[in-house]
């Protein structure tokens, strides 16, 4: 075996050139700026927002709004490096492809690997919570909720198939099988109900405000405002989705950077406001790490004395949960099309739909892939997996841009991070410092899942890699 092989780099201009290639077909140049930009913020704004404040403000008291801030940092230096590659390598494949232009083929399957965790792993974890939304809003709207065994995972209270995950991982299925520009325009009415009922939320919230709720500010100290900044940065997870449409964008070279900047502003702003409406209104000592999906309901039929505005606040998780699983789908077909079309997995997931100018089957093996994971699966651990190789995609995007600046300083940038390099080495040492608060029982899931990553590498891409093959040795 040789090395030069594991890190064999793909020349840029070879990637950019056979853009939205596929078996049998073309992708569709259908999404602009703004449904990029969308896009971007349906895979971000999701279960996170509505649950974490409970999980968090406990530990940081009201300060939880500089962890907000404070994870958005992080992600900010990250997010500057992500805008920077999918600006010169626009393509689908997001970090994966972004590893293979600079790091070598090696560390662009780690990524890809990791990304499936990003993806596939956090979707189903996502989607396996659908059900007691729905059940939350259903109960809410008419006093009655759908039966545990069918809307929890097996050996999860009463749980045996949790078919409204199923149910809403096939929905989805469905919307993205219609075609990129209809999915993108399904996310765009999803967005805007998930950001309206947030708006709804701050105001209702913001007639209970009390400035006193606010001191002391951080109780917990600077430990706990650090401890919650871990926590809340899954809730930043996504900003980076428009990188894998880069072979349905417009103009991917200007809107990439813009909509994977734009999207992160967005989410941070809701955030931020969301976190000050939530402690302004009830003290911070009342958040139930115990209860937390309610969380925001309670706090405006708190505020309200009513029991209906936190019906529409579980409507909106609802609706919310619906995007997150649209684009991160979409998102993790489209990685596996780059993936396969360099021929580190099998052909099919490149193959293009003539008439709907869809990989069909790709997106129904994905579909087939997070129905299991999601229905049969209690995912809890498997979930804080996710974080973790987020953040050494995360990472790796950060080394890419130093790697790709010494080694093409002739490629044209739309977009080029501030201060380099000190802003991604930043984005690295952030990366590294947040992985290592994780539990030892996540780098141990981690480890195993990246184990299995390279069996599969050596068994098929290694050989069938279209670099080793197309080019005699
Ligand atoms: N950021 C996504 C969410 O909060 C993962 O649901």
């Amino acid at each position: 075996m040789a090395l030069t092989q594991l890190f064999r780099i793909k020349p840029t201009d070879e990637i950019v050139s056979e853009a939205g290639r596929g078996e049998g077909g073309e992708l569709r140049r259908t999404m602009g700026l703004w449904q990029l930009t969308l896009f971007s913020v349906g895979a971000t704004l999701g279960t996170g927002i509505f649950v974490i404040l409970g999980q968090a403000v406990p530990k940081a008291g009201p300060a939880v709004v500089l962890a907000f801030v404070l994870a958005a940092i992080t992600a900010l230096f990250s997010a500057l490096s992500y805008a920077e590659l999918a600006g010169t390598i626009p393509v689908s494949g997001s970090s994966y492809s972004y590893a293979y232009a600079t790091l070598g083929e090696i560390v662009a399957w780690v990524c890809g690997w990791c990304l499936m965790l990003e993806y596939a792993v956090s979707v189903a974890a996502v989607a396996v919570g659908w059900g007691e939304y729905l059940n939350t809003f259903l109960q809410g709207l008419f006093g009655w909720q759908l039966p545990a065994a069918i809307t929890h995972s097996p050996g999860d209270k009463g749980g045996v198939v949790n078919v409204t995950a199923i149910l809403i991982v096939l929905l989805c299925t469905w919307l993205l099988l219609g075609g990129s520009s209809e999915s993108a325009t399904a996310n765009v009415v999803f967005v805007l109900i998930k950001v309206a009922v947030l708006a709804f939320f701050c105001v209702v919230a913001f007639t209970a405000f009390q400035s006193k709720n606010f001191t002391p500010f951080a109780p917990l100290g600077a430990l706990g405002i650090t401890a919650a900044a871990s926590q809340v940065f899954f809730s930043y997870i996504g900003f980076d989705a428009a990188s894998t449409a880069g072979e349905e964008a417009k103009n991917p070279k200007r809107d990439l950077p813009l909509a994977i900047i734009f999207s992160l502003v967005i989410v941070t702003a809701i955030y931020v406001l969301v976190a000050v409406a939530a402690i302004g209104a009830m003290p911070w000592t009342d958040f139930d790490p115990e209860n937390t999906e309610a969380s925001l309901a309670v706090i405006v039929d708190l505020a309200t004395g009513a029991t209906w505005p936190g019906l529409v606040v579980s409507f909106g998780a609802v609706i919310a949960i619906a995007s997150v699983v649209l684009t991160v789908m979409y998102g993790q077909t489209r990685i596996l099309f780059a993936m396969s079309r360099d021929g580190l997995i099998p052909k099919v997931f490149q193959k293009v739909n003539p008439r709907r100018q869809v990989p069909v089957a790709n997106t129904l093996i994905v579909a087939l892939f997070i129905s299991v994971l999601a229905g049969l699966i209690p995912l809890g651990q498997l979930a804080e997996a996710t974080s973790i190789g987020t953040l050494f995609a995360f990472a790796i995007v950060n080394v890419g841009v130093i790697v790709l600046r010494r080694t093409r300083p002739d490629l044209q940038r739309n977009f080029r991070t501030p201060l380099f390099p000190i802003t991604p080495i930043l984005g690295v040492i952030m990366c590294v410092v947040v992985m290592a608060g994780l539990q030892g029982v996540t780098w141990l899931a981690f480890a195993l899942w990246m184990a299995v990553g390279f069996i599969c590498y050596f068994l098929y891409g290694y050989r069938h890699s279209r670099l080793r093959t197309e080019v005699p040795r």
